[in-house]
């Protein structure tokens, strides 16, 4: 390619191109690639900053060293993050807008300020009198926190070399520019230089930077997907707007396991850890409802009660309908064929509805058992027992398959004070003992729906 032409990436993925194509190998998606005009990369900066000015060493000699994490005092995001923030370590917290990234970052930065030392905020997005509104709001107020409106990372740069935070919080990466990149703050090529030049930062410094980034369908302003192979972390922040409660979900960790997540919940005075999800996701639900049954998901290494609750009624004309909410779609199908064919449920001409209560996601197959009960507790009219757990995934045959962590899933039923778990037979073998709870072993389909009293 001749040099300053231009190059191509995919605003979901990153893949990166020397000419526009419709179709991206990467992802697949449609119409996602953006011209990027080549630049001097301070990525190269960076890589040479890496260190490969050191010979080759063997393992053996090389001292490793685990450092002290910074705790935020946020015990979810604490949590999340694999124990802490790691000096150094750049985290990327993507979200939808409006979800609390700010608010969450606000709440970390006070709390971080309080404990050791001054945390430099940057918020390109808003004064920084909205800022100490939203400060007050949440109680982030505290003397170490600086807040700094700028879109530019130049001056970022300047300001921490003055400052010396010990933390810095980016608020958002799209909001920034590079003053030598002739690209408008959130095209894909400021948002790739920004980036590189604040990991140079964070790496130079060894101080931690979170850069907030929204996650947006819109093709022109890419997504913060195309940043997640440069940074060291990759934070979710999901919830529906309907809910109050957040997940925090880490989907990539270099210092900390991933799909770890932590549960916020959304109040007037800002975000409160919820450390006993179980507790009160189940806290509304009611007795005897047909329908409604009790699951034991895992998210991360964390055992999570959930309510997952259908509804059947006659379909009108044409198709019946299918909706899911927190549920796969074509895994309820599936289970409604099983369910169809192996139990002999007429199904077909139903309209279904699934539901995760508290705007949860459960996309574990752990679940199967759990929506084919409630399924077939709301087709007979008969409700699953209130103090039932049901585990396990479904089969095509309709034989229930072993999850894995039982022990850890039926603690928690336990713990919270559930009674009985029905679980797959090949499973009662990873069984604590003594396990005072009563679980059942089960190996199909039908009899599930017998132990859990659905059938006559
Ligand atoms: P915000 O942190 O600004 O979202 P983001 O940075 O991800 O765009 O959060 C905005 C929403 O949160 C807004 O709808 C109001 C709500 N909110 C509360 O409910 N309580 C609070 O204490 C705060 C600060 C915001
Ligand atoms: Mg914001």
């Amino acid at each position: 390619m001749s040099e300053g032409g231009s190059k191509y990436f995919c605003s979901e993925c990153g893949y990166e191109t020397v000419k526009w194509l419709g179709k991206c190998p990467g992802c697949g998606r449609w119409n996602t690639f953006i011209e990027a005009p080549q630049e001097p990369s301070t990525q190269f900066e960076y890589r040479r900053f890496e260190g490969t000015t050191r010979p080759p060493q063997p393992i053996t000699d090389i001292k490793a060293k685990d450092a002290a994490r910074f705790k935020t005092n946020l015990s979810e995001l604490d949590r999340v993050l694999g124990g802490g923030l790691i000096p150094g370590s750049v985290i990327l917290v993507g979200g939808n807008p409006g979800i609390g990234k700010s608010t969450l970052l606000l709440q970390a930065s006070s709390n971080l300020s309080r404990d050791y030392g001054s945390v430099l905020y940057v918020s390109g997005e808003e004064s920084v009198a909205q800022t100490r509104l939203r400060a007050q709001r949440v109680g982030a107020i505290s003397e170490k926190l600086y807040i700094l409106s700028t879109t530019s990372v130049e001056s970022i740069c300047q300001y921490v070399s003055e400052l010396k935070p010990r933390l810095i919080v980016v608020d958002s990466i799209q909001a920034v520019y590079k003053s030598d990149i002739p690209a408008s703050p959130g095209s894909i090529n400021q948002l790739r230089e920004s980036t590189a030049q604040l990991m140079y930062l964070a790496k130079s410094r060894g101080v931690p930077i979170f850069i907030i980034g929204h996650v947006t369908k819109d093709g022109t302003l890419a997504g913060p997907r195309v940043l997640e192979h440069m940074v060291d972390t990759v934070l979710y922040f999901e919830g529906d707007g309907q809910h109050s409660y957040r997940i925090l979900r880490a989907a990539k960790n270099r210092f900390g396991s991933t799909n770890e997540v932590g549960v916020f919940e959304m109040k007037t005075d800002g975000l409160v850890p919820v450390t006993n999800p179980s507790e009160v996701l189940l806290a509304e639900r009611s007795r005897d409802t047909p329908g409604s049954v009790v699951i034991a998901s895992l998210e991360g290494t964390r055992p999570l009660l959930v309510e997952l609750q259908a509804l059947l009624i006659p379909a009108g004309f044409g198709m019946p309908q299918r909706r899911t909410t927190g549920v796969d779609y074509n895994r309820v199908s599936l289970l409604l064929a099983v369910l169809e064919k192996r139990v002999g449920l007429s199904l077909a001409r139903q309209d279904v509805f699934i539901n995760v209560a508290g705007g949860l996601r459960v996309n574990e197959p752990a679940a199967d058992l759990g929506i084919a009960l409630a399924i077939a507790s709301c087709f007979k009219n008969r409700p699953v027992g209130f103090e039932t757990v049901a585990i396990g995934e479904v089969s095509l045959g309709g034989e229930i398959r072993a999850v894995s962590h039982i022990p850890l899933r039926i603690s928690e039923a336990k713990k919270l004070g559930f009674k009985e778990c029905i679980i797959p037979r090949h499973n009662l073998k990873d069984l604590p003992e003594p396990c005072d709870i009563k679980v059942v072993g089960v190996e199909r389909i039908k009899e599930a729906i017998k132990v859990a009293n659905i059938r006559e």
